[in-house]
This record gives structure tokens, sequence and C-alpha cells, in this order.
């Protein structure tokens, strides 16, 4: 009799714990920023005193800097908002030379706002393999000292919690979106940088730094169809990886899992993967960009946010990609990078929102609520069950 009724017991545990593990709980929902770049290029820039409030007015936690200004880091002080800090590529040769000039970054970046300013990573460059000239043998070889130059002089402050990265473009990096599970990482890099950078991230739980631009994918490939690429649910949109099985919703999880399984072919499967940049142009550089309208862009940007709400991640990894940052926070804002004139910004100059959108995503429907009192009610019982035995 007692086996019978323990293994009820278990099952009545597992079936609770089963119930939990659809609800939709915070912690392992993806964390989502957005970048800011300094504008350079607006007649009245927005006072970086005002930046803060900006960001969690907007329902976001984090924001990626990639023109790291003292100013700007202590207006983040006693806020909740977490902090990646770009060091410009301009500055990853000297810093892989000496590692007192990555002493000397962190003094002027880090050292007088950590830890109240939450400063949780430092990448080192921003897309430095195609920022630099081709040969990339050479840029490599300047990657990875740089970014063990920072990791020690950190160890040299004492400092063991913030994480040093770098961030890579899928469409440079990566072989192919499609079928995910054939994506390798490009060659040469693959051997000279890659995988000894994943070993590194590995080594120092870090996490691996990926733009992902559903849009630059779709404008190379003409058979993907929009809605494919706007997060649009429609029963024919989808696409199946025939090696693993697996079907494909939408072109963000397609190169999610592209990435992830190219991490996976260098032998390096369970890295955290950072969406380090991600977003929908408002408008083109270009006439022919048609596809770059406010309305699509506001169409991506709530379907991504619903997608990473919803905690369901992607195929090939459960708990999603851990952090997503939206790119960007004002419009032209890259005009010192050499990319098509194109506008992704979130905010108007005025700070005004451009789209009615809550990144915050909080659960408006009363869904999830009513998944957690099933959930609940399940666990009492489980836990009834064991006491009486
Ligand atoms: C930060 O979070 C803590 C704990 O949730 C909260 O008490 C505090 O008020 C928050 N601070 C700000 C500036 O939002
Ligand atoms: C690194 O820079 C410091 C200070 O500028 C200098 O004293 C030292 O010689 C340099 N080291 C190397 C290996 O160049
Ligand atoms: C990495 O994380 C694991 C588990 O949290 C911990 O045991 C380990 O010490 C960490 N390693 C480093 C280098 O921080
Ligand atoms: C802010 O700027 C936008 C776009 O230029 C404009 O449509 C909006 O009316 C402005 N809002 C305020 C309050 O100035």
């Amino acid at each position: 009799m007692a086996p019978s009724l323990s293994s009820s017991s278990f099952f009545t545990l597992a079936l609770s714990f089963h119930f939990l593990s659809l609800l939709p709980t915070t912690t392992s929902l993806t964390n989502l920023g957005v970048t800011y770049f300094t504008p350079v290029t607006m007649p009245k820039p927005p006072p970086q005193d005002h930046i803060p409030a900006a960001v969690s007015s907007l329902g976001l936690t984090a924001i990626r800097i990639l023109s790291p200004d003292p100013a700007l880091t202590r207006a983040f002080t006693y806020t909740n908002t977490t902090l990646i800090l770009t060091i410009p590529n301009l500055f990853v040769p000297p810093i892989a030379a000496n590692r007192s000039n990555a002493l000397r970054w962190l003094y002027i970046h880090v050292v007088p706002f950590y830890p109240r300013a939450k400063i949780a990573a430092i990448s080192v460059g921003n897309d430095f393999l195609s920022a630099s000239p081709p040969g990339a043998l050479s840029s490599a070889s300047l990657l990875l000292p740089a970014i063990r130059n920072i990791h020690l002089a950190l160890r040299d402050l004492g400092i063991r919690r913030i994480s040093v990265s770098t961030s890579f473009s899928f469409v440079n990096l990566v072989t192919t979106a499609f079928p995910p599970s054939s994506a390798e990482f490009r060659p040469p890099v693959s051997e000279t940088l890659i995988k000894p950078l994943l070993q590194f991230l590995r080594d120092t739980n870090s996490s691996f730094l990926i733009n992902i631009f559903p849009y630059n994918v779709y404008r190379l490939n003409a058979e993907i169809p929009i809605g494919f690429a706007l997060f649009q649910k429609h029963s024919f949109n989808f696409r199946d990886d025939l090696v693993t099985g697996v079907r494909y919703r939408n072109l963000f999880d397609m190169m999610v899992d592209a990435a992830i399984s190219a991490m996976a072919v260098a032998g390096y499967e369970n890295i955290p993967v950072v969406v380090a940049e991600t977003g929908w142009p408002s408008s083109g550089g270009e006439a022919s960009e048609v596809d770059a309208n406010p309305a699509y862009a506001e169409m991506y940007l709530k379907g991504l946010v619903a997608h990473l709400r919803s905690g369901v991640g992607t195929p090939l990894r459960k708990e999603g990609v851990a952090e997503a940052y939206i790119y960007e926070l004002f419009d032209d804002e890259d005009q010192a990078m050499s990319r098509p004139k194109r506008n992704w910004g979130i905010l108007h100059p005025n700070m005004t929102k451009k789209y009615k959108i809550d990144f915050s995503g909080s659960l408006r429907t009363g869904e999830g609520y009513a998944l957690v009192r099933v959930g609940l009610i399940f666990l009492v019982f489980a836990l009834l069950h064991l006491l009486s035995f």
C-alpha cells in the first residue's frame, strides 16, 4: 500500500512542478534593455541626467552604453538599471598592448561609480571584427589580449563581479541563419578568435554578445515572408529545420538558434547569449527600403517584447536569451558609425515615446495569474500529501 501512495504523491508533486514550470516566472525572463549612443547630430541632445528616468519610464531595466561618458555613468548611480559599458573600438589596440591602459580606462569609467552604478559587464569593442580593416587575423589578435587585460585589470582592482566580453554582428560572424542547425562561425576567426574567446567566457561565467537584426537578413533573402520577420502569428508563418525537426515561427529565434548551433559546433554549448542589439528601423536610408516604416517597427518591437516576456525561449534554448537590448534609445545616434542613415530610435528627441509599447510587458490578461493559482493549488495538495506520510 505504502509504495502506491508515495508514488501517487510523487505524481502530484511532479504534476505541480509541471504546472509551476508553465508559470510566467519573472526570474527566468529575459532582462530587457536599450542601447544608447551619445547623439552627435541632434541639435539639442537630451541632457544626460535625464536618460535614467527615460529608460525606467519605458519599463526597461538595462542599458548598453556604446560611448561611455563618466557623467552619464554617474547619472545611473543609485538606480536599479544595470549597465553594459562598451569600450569604443578605437581603444582596443592600446588596451591590448598594455594592461596599464586597461587600468587607466577603468579608473575613468568604472572605479568612481562602482558599485553604486550597477555596472554588470564591459564589452571590449562593438562589432570590432567588421569595424577593423579586412585581414581579420590581425584584428582577432588584438581583441583577446584586450579582453584579458580588462579582466586582469578588474582583478587588480579587486572587482570580480563585472564580466568582460565583446560583441559581434550576426551577419558577419555566422555562416547562415537557415537551417539554424547548419550554422557555423565563419573561418578563419572561428579558430583564431571565437574558440579561445568562448573558452574565456566559460572560464569567467560571461556571456556571448551578438547583434541580431532580422531586418538585415530579411532584406538579403527575398523568400522570407515579412510576417515571419515581424513575429506575426499565422498558420503558414513557419520554417522547419529538417535536421533537428524543429519548427520556427519567427526569424529572431532562427537567428538566435543559428548562433547557438555555431557555438555547439565549436564545442561550447551552454554559454549564455545576450542579444546586444536588435530592432527595426522606422525609416530607411534608401527609397527602396519600404519595409523600414513606423508600422513595421512597432510590430517588430511589440512582437519581440511579447516573445521575450512569454518566457518560452527558443527551440534550442528553453531559457531563451539572457538579455536583449533594443537598438536604440534615440534616432540619429549612429552617425559616427558608418551605417546607412536609418532611424531605429524608440524615443523622439524631445523624449516622448515613438511607439505605444509597454516594454515592461506586465501581464494584462488574467491568464498568467490563473496559471499561478492552479500551480499553487497543486503545490499545496502535494505538500499535504507529503506531510501526511
Ligand atoms: C531599486 O530596487 C529596490 C528593491 O526592489 C527598491 O527598494 C528601490 O526603491 C529601487 N530604487 C529605485 C531608484 O528605483
Ligand atoms: C605600459 O605602460 C606603462 C605606463 O605608460 C609603461 O611604464 C610600461 O613600460 C608599458 N609596458 C609595456 C610592456 O609597454
Ligand atoms: C562561475 O559560476 C559558478 C556557479 O555559479 C561558480 O561556482 C564559479 O566560481 C564561477 N566562476 C567564476 C570564475 O566566477
Ligand atoms: C515630440 O516630438 C514629436 C516628433 O517630432 C512630436 O510629434 C510631438 O508632438 C512632440 N511632443 C512634445 C510634447 O513636444
